[in-house]
C-alpha cells in the first residue's frame, strides 16, 4: 500500500529538518528533508532522501557532495522557504540572504552552509540508491561541527520545539525491572 504524504500515519513520525545544501546544475541551493538521518558512526553517514523532481537531486548526482544543516528551533522559516519552492525556478538563497539569513563557505566541498543551526556536516557521496519515489543520496561526513542550540522537530506537517525531558522511573522501579530483564535471560 502507499502512505503518502499528508496521511494521519505518516504524519506519527518525528523527523527533523536538514537544510540541504548543494551546488550544480541549479546552482547553489537549498532544500528542506525531514528525511535526513544519521545512519552510521564509523565512518559517519548520514543519509538524506530526495525526490526525483527536485533541483537538489540533479545538484547532488552531478556534483556527488552536499551540505546538511539541521534547522535549529528558531529556523522554522528557513525550513519553510527552503521546502516551498524549486531551485530550479526560484534562487532561494537569494531569497533567505535579503531576509537576514547567513551562509557560510563550506570548508571541505564547494557548497554553502547555513549560519546559525543545529549541525553544519559537509559531506561527499557514499553511495545513491533509488528507494521508492526517492533518491537515498548518503553521505560520508567530511566535517562537523555542532552548536548548542536545539534542533526543530517536525510532525503531523508542523514544526514543534522541544518540551519537557521524560524523566526516568525511580531507582526502586528501575532495579525491578532490571531483575525481569533478568529474569528471562536466554540460556
Ligand atoms: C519541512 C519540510 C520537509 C520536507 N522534507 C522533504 C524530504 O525529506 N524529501 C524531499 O524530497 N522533499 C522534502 N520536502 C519538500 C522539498 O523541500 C521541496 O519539494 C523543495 O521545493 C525542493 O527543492 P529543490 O527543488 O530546490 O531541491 C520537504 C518540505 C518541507 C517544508
Amino acid at each position: 500500500m502507499d502512505m503518502p504524504w499528508g496521511s494521519a500515519e505518516s504524519g506519527k513520525f518525528v523527523t527533523n529538518v536538514g537544510l540541504i545544501t548543494s551546488n550544480g546544475p541549479y546552482g547553489h541551493n537549498v532544500m528542506s528533508a525531514e528525511w535526513t538521518h544519521h545512519v552510521s558512526y564509523s565512518p559517519g553517514l548520514v543519509m538524506v532522501n530526495v525526490g526525483f523532481d527536485k533541483a537538489t537531486e540533479a545538484n547532488i548526482k552531478k556534483s556527488a557532495v552536499f551540505g546538511v544543516n539541521l534547522a535549529a528551533f528558531d529556523q522554522n522559516i528557513i525550513a519553510s522557504i527552503s521546502g516551498g519552492s524549486t531551485g530550479k525556478e526560484i534562487d532561494k538563497i537569494a531569497v533567505l540572504k535579503e531576509l537576514g539569513v547567513e551562509f557560510y563557505k563550506a570548508k571541505k566541498i564547494n557548497v554553502l552552509m547555513v549560519k546559525g543551526a543545529a549541525l553544519n556536516a559537509e559531506c561527499k557521496l557514499f553511495q545513491a540508491i533509488k528507494l521508492g519515489d526517492h533518491h537515498a543520496f548518503i553521505g560520508e561526513v567530511l566535517t562537523a561541527s555542532a552548536t548548542d542550540k536545539q534542533p526543530i522537530a517536525y510532525s503531523d506537517g508542523k514544526y514543534w520545539k522541544f518540551g519537557e525531558h521524560v524523566m526516568k522511573p525511580p531507582p526502586e522501579e528501575l532495579e525491578r525491572i532490571r531483575e525481569i530483564v533478568e529474569k528471562h535471560r536466554k540460556k
